[in-house]
């Protein structure tokens, strides 16, 4: 028989699904018009209006940053109606404000729950990320290998050669060696210009996306993000917050991290069983992005339970208001 606590985990993802929704819906109309910021807001207040109709007692650990810098979603908001399970909520209302901005791919809105106490506090920090997709020991890669040795130890272990592995990398500055250092195995790479919840997801869908692993720098709160889905998808994270002054050090020390050169696990980021969503705002190879018909949008959304590993794709026709 379901159990009560079941019933209410499995019913709260739907609610889940509709936030995700919202978000990316308010974001439509803005897609391809090059105002990052607008698009952003529009998804951060539908999304949060949303979340607000949920009943649960929620706090917001990922966010839209510290208190005094976003004044909607910020970490340590509480949302929800207060009248239901206290939940830890990790958001992003908008995860690649400028590929919307420039209607580019795998912009996503993505929101992620689980019981209290159950998300890494991640600063906003960069993180060093490495992710493969389900299917291998734990111990196949580690951040501590050079980029070489991690492509090599994956083809080995998928029993193919370095030239059939796949690499997605952020193009930034920071990452040009390491992509000389993949490039030399003879790996290809994937360059995305942003969005790395994307980049890590593609890693659970290699026979989809292509995409076999994911490596390089970029946002710790999106890290938190990408554990998430990984917990429900299958697959292996890793992550290492990096510092770049004491501002940030202080960052981490406010959410209560002492051990600073600390690699985290996906189980180490996602410590209990949570729920997941993302609605794709632009067109990518995890989900469609919104489309508009005369008179309609349409969204596809997946929503994922690390519980069951449940993995539901949602598609969405909302009459244009
Ligand atoms: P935004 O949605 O806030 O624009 O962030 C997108 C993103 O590309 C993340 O996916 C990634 O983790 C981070 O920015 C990388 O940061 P940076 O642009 O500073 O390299």
């Amino acid at each position: 028989m379901t159990s009560p606590v079941d019933f209410q985990d499995r019913m709260l993802s739907l609610g889940l699904a509709r936030v995700s929704e919202a978000a990316a819906l308010a974001s439509a109309s803005l897609i391809g018009r090059g105002d990052e910021k607008a698009a952003d807001q529009a998804a951060v207040n539908a999304m949060r209006e949303q979340l607000n109709m949920l009943d649960i007692a929620g706090v917001v650990v990922i966010g839209e940053g510290e208190r005094d810098e976003a004044p909607m979603l910020f970490i340590g908001e509480e949302v929800g109606t207060g009248n239901g399970p206290g939940v830890d909520i990790a958001l992003d209302p908008l995860e690649g404000t400028t590929l919307t901005a420039k209607d580019m791919p795998n912009a996503l809105t993505v929101i992620a729950l689980g019981p209290r106490g159950s998300m890494l506090h991640a600063p906003d920090v960069y993180m060093d990320k490495l992710a493969i997709g389900p299917g291998f020991a734990p111990d196949t890669v580690s951040l501590d290998m050079s980029p070489k040795d991690r492509v090599e130890a994956l083809a080995k272990a998928k029993g193919c050669a370095a030239e059939d592995i796949t690499v997605c990398v952020l193009e930034r500055p920071r990452h040009e060696d390491m992509i000389e250092e993949i490039r030399g195995t003879g790996a290809s790479i994937r360059l995305i210009t942003d969005g790395d919840v994307a980049g890590v997801m593609h890693c659970a869908e290699p026979e989809i996306t292509g995409i076999d692993m994911y490596m390089g720098q970029g946002g710790a709160p999106e890290g938190v993000l990408a554990a998430s889905a990984l917990k429900c998808m299958g697959g292996q994270i890793f992550g290492r917050l990096l510092f770049r002054n004491d501002d940030e050090r202080g960052r981490a020390a406010k959410a209560g991290i002492t051990d600073l050169d600390r690699i985290y696990t996906r189980d180490d980021m996602v410590t209990q069983d949570v729920v997941f969503a993302a609605t794709g705002v632009t067109d990518g190879s995890i989900l469609n992005g919104i489309k508009r018909e005369v008179g309609y949008f349409t969204t596809e959304t997946i929503l994922m339970r690390s519980k069951t590993g449940s993995v539901r794709r949602m598609s969405y026709r909302s009459p244009i208001a």
